[in-house]
């Protein structure tokens, strides 16, 4: 079948061949009517599952009230979400500002640095991933995303994951903050050592820069606490965040201290669709969810769950399984894009990070028995392969 997004959409996506037609908390459906359990929740945004109740009441009221109401002009949506907005605020945070994408966000924090502190140089973290735009990309590790757009900004450093010395070693009087995920995502799923982060903390103090936290993946719950960096027992200068912030749909949010946020002047950053009514509306609803539901529990509870699961598989192809909470790795010895179609057949979506890393983003409203269910496929997808891997197969 010819379809206009292979012909007429610009081709930057590597497709599963299945449309999805429909979804409900961690199931979606194709158009041929099969069942899938989502693992995937399109990169980690339906995390509080596909069509969840609280935020499609909300969308539904406020689309038949006010689609849009720019920044300049109050909104009581805007004020609504704000209100829940400020009961998950980071600790040490005071103000937000609010764009659409969690690239976004992070230029955000970057504009925020460079007007706070005057500097013009960043230090960002081997294996991290922060967006694609120029600015994030410039933060972004992957030689593969950043090489065809250079050059990108000047003075960018990058130190090792996990290893706090090392940003000591780059920190000069140029730069004005450190830019770290809690828990890397697309570098692989990596839980830094427990004490990395207060040391980065630690670090930042003592030379004078800001502390950045990309939670644009790993925060709003995913890792069983509302932020991954409370599991570390520090505070950030700013935080990244979007995805699942909304229940769905695009929303971003750049906390920071009121300090650097009071910094930017009026009209020096702003964007159209940023507080968007649906959008907050969608918000209000993802947050209510989110602290009213009980779902931080169950995040643990699922993650330990799966966490066993795979250990307990059998096979000599599996290298490491690892995560927090609900953002869970099984590092491999080969590369995964076979486990991951064959487990797509056979109902399960799961997602690649980097080559040889099977990476699970499930909603936190998964159950016992759905976590059984994708261990059991996935084992036997990997036993396959593992099969057709073997000498002399
Ligand atoms: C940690 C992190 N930061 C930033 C981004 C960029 O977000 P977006 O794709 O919404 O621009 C992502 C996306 O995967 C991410 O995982």
């Amino acid at each position: 079948m010819s379809r206009l997004e292979d012909t007429f959409l610009a081709d930057t996506f590597w497709k599963r061949p299945i449309t999805l037609t429909r979804g409900m908390g961690d199931r979606v459906w194709d158009s041929d009517g099969k069942e899938y359990i989502d693992c995937s929740c399109g990169y980690g945004v339906a995390l509080l599952g596909h069509c969840n109740p609280r935020v499609v009441e909300a969308m539904r009221r406020q689309s038949e009230k006010l689609l849009t109401c720019h920044g300049s002009f109050y909104s009581d949506a805007r004020e609504e979400c704000l209100s829940r907005l400020s009961k998950i605020k980071p600790e040490g945070t005071d103000k937000v500002f609010l764009s659409n994408s969690g690239t976004e966000s992070v230029e955000s924090a970057m504009k925020l640095v460079r007007r706070f502190t005057k500097k013009k140089s960043f230090i960002a973290t081997v294996g991290g991933y922060h967006g694609k735009t120029m600015g994030a990309l410039s933060l972004t590790w992957a030689a593969k995303y950043r090489e065809p757009f250079m050059p990108l900004l000047e003075g960018v450093k990058f130190a090792p994951y996990g290893k706090a010395d090392k940003i000591r070693e780059l920190v000069d009087e140029n730069t004005g903050a450190v830019f770290v995920e809690p828990v890397q995502g697309e570098g692989g799923i990596i839980t830094p050592p427990p004490d990395y982060l207060k040391a980065v903390r630690e670090v930042c103090d003592e030379k004078g820069v800001l502390l950045v936290l990309d939670e644009v993946q790993c925060g709003f719950g995913r890792t069983g606490k509302v932020w991954a960096h409370q599991h570390f027992g520090v505070k950030p200068d700013i935080l990244c965040s979007s995805k699942a912030l909304g229940g769905g749909m695009p929303i971003a949010a750049t906390f920071a201290r009121a300090d650097i946020m009071d910094s930017i002047k009026r009209g020096e950053h702003s964007n159209t669709f940023g507080g968007n009514p649906l959008a907050c509306a969608a918000c209000t609803g993802a947050v209510d969810a989110l602290l009213g539901d009980g779902l931080l529990q169950n995040a643990t509870e699922m993650g330990a769950l799966f966490k066993r699961g795979f250990e307990a598989v059998d096979s000599r192809m599996i290298r490491e399984v690892r995560g927090l909470g609900l953002m869970l790795g099984i590092d491999m010895r080969f590369e995964v894009m076979n486990i991951i179609l064959s487990s797509l057949e056979r109902g399960v979506i799961v997602l690649e990070a980097g080559k040889t890393v099977l990476r699970l983003l499930p909603p936190l409203i998964i159950t016992k028995q759905d976590v059984e269910r994708v261990v059991e496929v996935v084992s036997i997808a990997i036993k396959v392969e593992e099969k057709k891997r073997a000498p002399g197969a």
